[in-house]
């Protein structure tokens, strides 16, 4: 056995202990704090009162929001793909170890851990599993957020209006070591063996997959002998570009001059152009590296409160050991580069600089494998979990939304200086240089009457200069290498675990599920846009179900610096009581823990779920929803004596389950073929809570087709078509 239990992602979620701005303005406002809410019926019952609705025109001030500015939207959307209601049967909650999808439908498994992408490759075979280096041409683990690139087969590029070939483009956000390898991940004299750690680093990362439709039945294989097939792992060369690029914080012993770095990893939500390539995030990046305890010695003291407030503290030991290694069928200096301590003169030959080369947001050209891949350092570093484009429009900037995903951090957009012109359609790495290292950095701040605020990121403005009190900024490099410290110094609202970003191709508003947040209502104070402190019989405490808020900004343009929002939808179990269950979820929506989500291209929103708090009842979903707009509820709605704005209530009309996933998994990464007939999406790490590789929770995917299945769970990629060959909620 081994001391490697599976990850627990609270060792690295609560790291903003800064008392910014934000904070004062809480205590400021003279508003009526906390009660703590008891879902029980006579908790419901004696706390009912402490919940009030107003309608639009109540006597209170904070309902009227300011009215919108509005442009004609563009001819963006397809009118008549739109479906006008959801026609579905919604899928119950179960507890079943299978993919569940709605009648006349059916969900096949595309794309599972260690299944080859070359036919030189064997297929995986439970009980003879591959050494580590053959990982490059399998997949990785724990398969996350994804996006299906049309491809012109007579040109090799990309084609937004093609189906019948595809590049599938996903990420493999960590693993599960318990069943990667034969008998869960080992150590020999205190050190992880260098296969188990080249399977793992190579499990890590993104796959792209060439992927075929037939039109006539909609069965989607993989194109295994395709050129394109390729995997960018834990260890691939990528290049910097961007403020930070070529700076010292970038200098290591395998770049010296900041340039060029090795790998991606925890790679979670994702994005894509409209140029047609892929946007990979570094999330919980921190827990790969070690630092000593006596390291903080050799640093001065701004280093470490860079480095601590971004988790990685004197005495750090990492999450899989990979700095263990002994090196032999690859370089030493591989594995060296997972410890953070200085041991020699200069950055130039260490690795102190380590963390500082994750944290970003990484272009992928899924057309071009000769250049290496792009870490934007523009977009500044954090627990990056999505990243979406706005809507690309010929009149407008591009911008780009993204959340930070841990405790009581930070919404952030990048404002490209350049407008979209579609000649720039298939400009690979080029294009993204012009629209993604040129323009300015922001972070959220909401208001409680409504309205919300950019703050700029940018060195010079806003106190972000040497004479900061958190940190002593000299340059564009040091803002978006710490832009946690920056946003810290501007007052940004801490928000609930911002997780994935959707655009809305109708009007552009921007919607950011807040998973949960046990910390919030105590070391988080309470706040309009992160209203919720109750606790749940079953456990947790905080927001336990989480949110999903939402903002349009003002004038319709991406450059805007101020925005309206509103709260769409709260997470919450149909039996709890009124005063928690505030969208008024019933049997066939309710949902905890929103976490992945998509507009697809037609204006229909998908909603999954990562979720601990209802598991009990139900394992984690897809749901499918036809949302309104900003503002279209004027209500507004005290949540545990905290004021806030909501948004239209929603119904099993517009809101209803669409799928169920295998036991203990995530439902992630969503993506569809342009002609709306198939959709994909992920199960990651199904039987999770299993705690040894010889007792599995979980035999899923086997268990998708034969009930009697023993094989070991493996996270996997589904494809869900209709049986007659229709439009997905079509
Ligand atoms: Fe990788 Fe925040 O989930
Ligand atoms: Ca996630
Ligand atoms: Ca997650």
């Amino acid at each position: 056995m081994t001391d490697y239990l599976p990850y627990d992602e609270n060792q690295e979620l609560d790291n903003n202990t800064s008392d910014n701005h934000h904070f004062r303005d809480i205590l400021e406002q003279s508003i009526s704090r906390r009660a703590l809410i008891a879902k029980t019926a006579s908790g419901a019952a004696a706390l009912a009162l402490a919940s009030s609705l107003a309608g639009c025109g109540d006597s209170d001030n904070s309902s009227s929001l300011p009215p919108t500015e509005t442009v004609p939207n563009p001819p963006a959307i397809d009118p008549n793909a739109k479906p006008e209601q959801l026609n579905f049967t919604p899928v119950a909650k179960n507890l079943n170890d299978i993919v569940t999808v709605p009648d006349g439908y059916e969900a096949n498994v595309l794309y599972a851990l260690g299944d080859s992408i070359n036919p030189a490759y064997s297929d995986w075979d439970d009980n003879n599993i591959p050494n580590g280096p053959s990982f490059q041409f399998r997949s990785g683990d724990c398969h996350d957020g994804m996006s299906f690139f049309g491809l012109n087969i007579t040109s090799g590029r990309y084609d937004p209006t093609v189906s019948e070939h595809g590049l599938l483009v996903m990420n493999h956000e960590y693993i599960n070591p318990t069943f990667l390898h034969p008998q869960g991940p080992t150590k020999v004299d205190g050190r992880r063996p260098e296969d188990e750690v080249i399977r793992e680093t190579n499990a890590h990362g993104v796959s792209i997959i060439h992927i075929k439709k037939d039109n006539s039945n909609q069965k989607i294989e993989i194109v295994k002998n395709s050129i394109y097939n390729r995997r960018i792992t834990a260890s691939t060369v990528m290049s910097f570009s961007g403020p930070a690029s070529g700076s010292t914080l970038l200098s290591t012993r395998f770049s010296p001059g900041g340039k060029l770095t090795r790998g991606t990893h925890n790679n979670c939500g994702n994005g894509y152009t409209p140029w047609g390539t892929y946007l990979t995030t570094e999330e919980n990046f921190i827990g790969y590296f070690v630092r000593s305890k006596t390291d903080d010695a050799h640093r001065l003291p701004q280093e470490t409160v860079a480095l601590e407030r971004y988790g990685l503290k004197a005495g750090s030991s990492s999450r899989y050991g990979w700095e263990s290694a002994i090196g032999t069928i690859e370089p030493q200096d591989l594995y060296d580069r997972w410890s953070a301590d200085i041991t020699a003169g200069d950055a130039s030959k260490d690795y102190r600089n380590g963390p500082n080369t994750f944290g970003w947001i990484v272009e992928i050209d899924p057309f071009d494998s000769r250049q290496n891949p792009v870490k934007r350092t523009a977009l500044g570093r954090f627990a990056h979990e999505d990243c979406r484009a706005s809507r690309a429009r010929e009149d407008d900037n591009l911008a780009f939304y993204m959340g930070d995903d841990s405790r009581g951090e930070y919404i952030y957009k990048f404002v490209s200086d350049y407008k979209w012109s579609e000649n720039d359609r298939n400009g690979g790495y080029a294009v993204g240089d012009k629209y993604m290292d040129h323009g300015k950095l922001y972070v959220a701040k909401f208001n409680a009457d409504g309205s919300g605020q950019w703050i700029e990121l940018s060195y010079g403005i806003n106190g972000l200069n040497e004479l900061n009190n958190i940190y002593p900024f000299n340059s564009q490099a040091d803002v978006v290498t710490f832009a946690r410290l920056a946003a810290d110094s501007v007052g940004a609202t801490k928000m609930d675990r911002p997780e994935w970003v959707a655009v809305n191709p109708e009007n552009g508003e921007v919607y950011v599920t807040l998973t949960n947040n046990s910390n919030r209502g105590t070391t988080h104070a309470l706040d309009a846009a992160n209203p919720r402190n109750y606790s749940d019989p079953e456990g947790g405490k905080g927001n336990v179900n989480g949110h999903i808020i939402r903002l349009h900004e003002d004038k319709d343009t991406t450059t805007a610096i101020t925005f309206r929002w509103d709260i769409y939808l709260f997470g919450a179990e149909a039996k709890m009581a009124q005063n928690i269950n505030l969208s008024g979820l019933n049997d066939n929506n309710d949902l905890s823990s929103p976490d992945g989500m998509w507009f697809d291209p037609r204006g229909v929103l998908w909603i999954q779920t990562d979720d601990g708090a209802y598991t009990d009842t139900t394992n984690c979903m897809m749901l499918a929803a036809l949302p309104g707009k900003v503002g279209d509820g004027t209500r507004t709605i005290t949540s545990s004596g905290q004021e806030t704005i909501v948004g239209a209530q929603v119904s099993d009309q517009t809101l209803r389950r669409f799928l169920t996933g295998p036991k203990g998994c995530e439902i992630t990464g969503v993506t569809m073929t342009p002609d709306y007939k198939a959709i994909f999406i992920n199960v990651q790490h199904p039987g999770e809570d299993s705690r040894s590789y010889d007792k599995p929770t979980s035999h899923w995917p086997a268990s998708q087709t034969n009930s009697s299945a023993t094989s070991r769970p493996r996270s996997a990629t589904v494809v869900i078509t209709r049986k007659d060959g229709g439009t997905i909620a079509g």
